[in-house]
């Protein structure tokens, strides 16, 4: 699989033939390498109702015809907005596509959408990508939780992170999600699209190295990862 981090929290994942979109920001984010005309997916996963998250997914799926996964309020609030493939879900809940499975997991946030209506609950998604059977957790905008723990219980090979302080985790606590998760590999998110969330991915990199077992990538916008 091929990880490329779009700026901010937008993630695109190549699993097989499948390109999958995490919470498309792009055409106002001071930090994307692409702009939502240039962008393909089959999937596209929105974390929460907050624009940084959701402000590009409707056009994108209009173009594109992909599939959205998220709850169901933002579900019904992109239809609204005339997107004609969407699968609500709630929390824990999860579904079976061509990709694998993917399910929503907890996130200790908040939710309202761009106009003010009701976002449902934020979630993180767990993946099982049956190309390359690798289990992907984005915990997206979310605080530090213990039940990180559970989540991690049955093994991750990748694990993406807030580290971006004030909206989500900072670094300390990224560090602590990374010992409860014990994940193979770990990429920091959600930091320097401004300066309110700045921070030296490098440094956090350097203590993941010293105090978890995880292997840190950390990307700059434009860049992937791959894992097999
Ligand atoms: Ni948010
Ligand atoms: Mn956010």
């Amino acid at each position: 699989m091929e990880l490329t981090w779009l700026g901010h929290a937008t993630w695109l994942l190549k699993t097989g033939s499948h390109s999958i979109l995490l919470d498309p920001f792009l055409d106002d984010s001071p930090t994307a390498s692409l702009k939502s005309a240039q962008v393909a997916a089959d999937f596209i996963l929105v974390s929460h109702g907050h624009a940084d998250h959701i402000a590009d997914c409707a056009k994108i799926a209009k173009r594109t015809g992909a599939l959205v996964i998220s709850n169901y309020e933002i579900c019904t609030w992109l239809a609204g907005q005339g997107v004609a493939k969407t699968l609500g879900h709630n929390l824990g809940g999860g579904s079976q596509h061509p990709f694998g499975r993917v399910q929503l997991t907890i996130a200790h946030h908040s939710s309202q959408l761009p106009d003010g209506s009701y976002g449902g609950n934020p979630s993180g998604f767990l993946l099982w990508l049956a190309a390359e059977k690798l289990r992907v957790y984005f915990a997206c905008d979310t605080a530090l939780f213990y039940d990180m723990k559970l989540i991690g219980s049955a093994g991750l090979d990748l694990a993406v992170l807030p580290i971006g302080d004030l909206f989500t985790m900072g670094p300390d606590d990224a560090l602590a999600a990374v010992n409860l998760l014990h994940p193979k590999h770990v990429v920091p998110s959600h930091f320097n699209t401004w300066p309110p969330i700045a921070q030296d991915a490098q440094a956090w990199a350097e203590r993941v190295e010293q105090e978890t077992q995880a292997v840190p990538h950390v990307l700059k916008p434009g860049e992937k990862l791959k894992l097999e």
